[in-house]
């Protein structure tokens, strides 16, 4: 049965259709406002916005659940791989073996780069943030692969392609920032494990593959994966609207992902945690800063747009954190300050009335740096992960049939028409 709510304004009512998700999420289709009623309206930060009907990922942010393709994310960051997660999100469901076999063999012979990216790299001058390389590398493989993309083999293809070598790039980016020999990947090695041996081998010095380190990446991956409509996938959904291609559409993802508010609060949590403990360790005082209303500084990795709860992504990821560190009996001091800041901040009536939790990036940089991630490569680990996301949000957007380009309206606050003075008479 058509569901409607009615909007009642200047003595006149319409009717506007309520749409109803497969969770009982429920919106008001206001697609006919405008035309019908010449209001449009007014959404800052689009807190209150649905932009598409998703069938990828469902979140809860007052319960904290978090399901991909219907799967809860526990179950996958449990029993799954970082390839079938990949391959669920932007094909709708699990391989079978055979599937899953050929998605394998695909990302193997996709997983070399071209040479001459070599020299792309080697030109960016040495201060460049790796993501904002990454980002310029993505876009560039598009001159490297001038296909039209518009077939769906093709586009299968550039997807894979995608998921293959923007892992060696990122690998390749750290090798030639070192100065050392690029590493290349192996068929052999898993997805995960490939990126380890080709950040971490070297001719003196052969990886170690470690088991709890490559379940420890196989997570992180998997915990960012996909996260709906955030800001980096808004971004890919958006700028893919005007039918540009993939590879331009996931570098303005990464573009997005950069920032401190989004994927790069994971570097900035990490550089919050050592600055305290260069300070004397003192977080009470911190969490008080936090709450000052007249200092712009905020707890990072604390707060999220969705989650009003503790974020699901974090609990997992506190966890692996605990047992990863015990296993390989890394002790790391910020570890132990990120705890206390978090035990002082979840008993504090500012962050319990602003029902603000440690987000999935708190605990992610303890992770990356007992793997041995350099800190200003966290982000690119968090984009390395949320590819297959971009990349099925991207698909699910081109090959819906009510399709449109993304196009805000504005409500203008600028000057009224005056004329224009010239210059003599100013
Ligand atoms: N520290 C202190 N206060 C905070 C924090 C924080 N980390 N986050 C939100 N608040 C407060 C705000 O000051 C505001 O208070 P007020 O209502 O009294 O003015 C209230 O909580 C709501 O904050 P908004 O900024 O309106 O919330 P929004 O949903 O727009 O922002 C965001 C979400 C950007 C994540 C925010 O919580 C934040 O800046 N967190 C720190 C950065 C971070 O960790 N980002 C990673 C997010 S996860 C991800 O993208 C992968």
């Amino acid at each position: 049965m058509d569901e409607f709510v009615t909007l009642i304004y200047d003595g006149k009512e319409i009717q506007l259709p309520m749409v109803t998700g497969s969770e009982g999420e429920k919106a008001i289709d206001i697609s006919r406002l405008r035309a019908e009623t010449g209001f449009i309206t007014l959404d800052p930060g689009y807190a209150n916005t649905g932009s598409c009907l998703s069938g990828i990922t469902f979140m809860d942010g007052e319960k904290g659940i978090l399901r991909y393709r219907g799967i809860p994310v526990e179950q996958l960051a449990t029993k799954s791989s970082f390839k079938e997660t990949a391959y669920l999100l932007i094909n709708g469901r699990l391989p079978n073996r055979d599937e899953l076999t050929r998605f394998s063999v695909m990302l193997n012979d996709n997983s070399l780069v071209h040479t001459d990216l070599k020299g792309f790299y080697q030109n960016f001058p040495r201060a460049s943030h790796p993501m904002g390389i990454l980002s310029s590398m993505v876009n560039a493989l598009k001159s490297f692969y001038p296909e039209l993309d518009t077939l769906e083999e093709e586009i299968n293809i550039t997807m894979t392609r995608l998921l293959a070598k923007v892992r060696t790039m990122a690998a390749m980016s750290y090798k030639i920032s070192r100065g050392h020999e690029i590493v290349l990947p192996r068929p052999e090695l898993t997805y995960c494990e490939n990126f380890l041996n080709m950040m971490f081998d070297t001719p003196v010095t052969p990886y170690e593959i470690k088991r709890e380190v490559v379940n420890a990446l196989r997570v992180f991956w998997i915990l960012h994966a996909d996260h709906e409509q955030n800001c980096s996938t808004s971004s890919v959904r958006m700028v893919g609207s005007a039918r540009v291609n993939l590879y331009a559409a996931i570098s303005s993802g990464i573009a997005a992902l950069w920032g401190p508010l989004h994927g790069g609060a994971n570097q900035a949590v990490i550089e919050m945690l050592t600055k305290i403990q260069e300070e004397g360790g003192d977080c009470a005082k911190i969490v008080q800063r936090a709450k000052d209303r007249n200092d712009p500084f905020r707890l990072m990795g604390f707060g999220h747009r969705v989650y009003k709860t503790y974020d699901p992504r974090a609990k997992i990821m506190k966890k692996m954190c605990d047992e990863l560190l015990e296993s390989m009996q890394i002790t790391d001091p910020l570890l132990d300050t990120a705890r206390e800041l978090e035990e002082i901040a979840l008993k504090d009536p500012y962050f319990i009335d602003h029902h603000l939790y440690p987000n999935i990036d708190f605990y992610s940089g303890i992770v990356l740096r007992a793997i041995g991630i350099p800190t200003n490569m966290f982000t690119v680990m968090f984009a390395l992960g949320r590819l297959p996301g971009w990349i099925a949000q991207w698909k699910e957007s081109t090959d819906d049939p009510k399709w449109k380009i993304s196009r805000p309206r504005q409500i203008y606050t600028g000057n009224q028409e005056y004329d224009y003075v010239p210059l003599h008479a100013r």
